[in-house]
């Protein structure tokens, strides 16, 4: 049998791959399983500093699996908890993770690039939220994170047309954070993913942690909790180690503690 998640350690990233190329990534509870079980691995391993998830060069994911859920009635979606089971593991995770984007990213594609911290595209990227089309709506975060990231006005526009977003739009519009030549796609992210995971590893996710404040809270908390936070890094021991070696100009080493 395929795998439908393929895994990779490379240095202190590790790399999950979604492998259904014949269904364009469509997402069914086996993928979406695989994807959390790959993260916990990840979350659980020291020795990973930050997670890249990727598909292949046609699509990241062409969303939900219809066919699986096709038939679902209320009562199955709701004591099966679909998608808040399993989909949300990414949301959970405190490392990193960098969503690596060629080709589609519809429906729960869309979805799931957008639960990653970052989004690096393709320049043959599509996003789109094409769920009305099929009588349904965004169910894994779309009409909540979508309007976060690109506004109303977008998000409003792609949820209720369905037309699709490619790259350049999608980097203006505030969606992704770089739009790389598709064939550099997965060297310039693992570059990026290096970088990060090279830094100390609890600095990275109180990072994290505190941008992701900016979307929970009023001005005056978030800083107040990004304010504690700066005040608790000063506990860090590669706090130390980085301004010394600032001080002392040569590069420092973190010991991710
Ligand atoms: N679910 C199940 N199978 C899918 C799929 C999906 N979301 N997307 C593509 N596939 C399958 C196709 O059925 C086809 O399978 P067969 O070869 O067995 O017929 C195979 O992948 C290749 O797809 P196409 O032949 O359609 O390829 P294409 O290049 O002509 O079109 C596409 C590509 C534009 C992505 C088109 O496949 C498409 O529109 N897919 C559906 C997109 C969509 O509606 N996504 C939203 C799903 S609902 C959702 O995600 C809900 C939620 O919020 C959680």
């Amino acid at each position: 049998m395929t795998q439908l998640v393929l895994t990779e350690t490379l240095g202190r990233v590790g790399l999950i791959r979604i492998n259904r190329p014949e269904a364009m990534n469509a997402l069914n509870n086996d993928v979406v399983d695989g994807i959390a079980a790959a993260i916990d691995a990840f979350e659980a391993d020291e020795n990973i500093g930050c997670i890249v998830l990727t598909g292949n060069e046609k699509a990241f994911a062409a969303g939900a699996d219809i066919g699986f859920m096709k038939d679902f009635d209320y009562m199955h979606a709701y004591k099966t908890d679909f998608i808040t089971r399993n989909w949300e593991r990414l949301k959970t995770t405190r490392k990193p993770v960098i969503a690596a984007v060629a080709g589609f990213a519809l429906g729960g594609g869309c979805e799931m690039a957008m639960m990653c911290d970052l989004i690096f595209a393709a320049d043959s990227a599509k996003f789109g939220q094409p769920e009305i089309r099929l009588g349904t709506l965004p169910g894994a975060g779309g009409t909540q994170r979508l309007p976060r990231a690109v506004g109303k006005a977008k998000a409003m526009d792609l949820c209720l047309t369905a037309r699709m977003m490619d790259a350049a739009e999608a980097e203006k519009a505030g969606l992704v954070a770089r739009v790389i030549p598709a064939e550099q796609l997965m060297e310039e992210t693992l570059k990026a993913a290096q970088t990060i995971a090279g830094y100390s590893l609890p600095v990275v996710m109180m990072i994290k942690e505190s941008v992701n404040r900016a979307f929970e809270s009023s001005l005056n908390e978030g800083l107040l909790f990004e304010r504690r936070v700066f005040h608790a890094a000063f506990t860090v021991e590669d706090q130390k180690e980085g301004m010394a070696a600032f001080v002392e100009k040569r590069k420092p080493v973190f010991k991710h503690r």
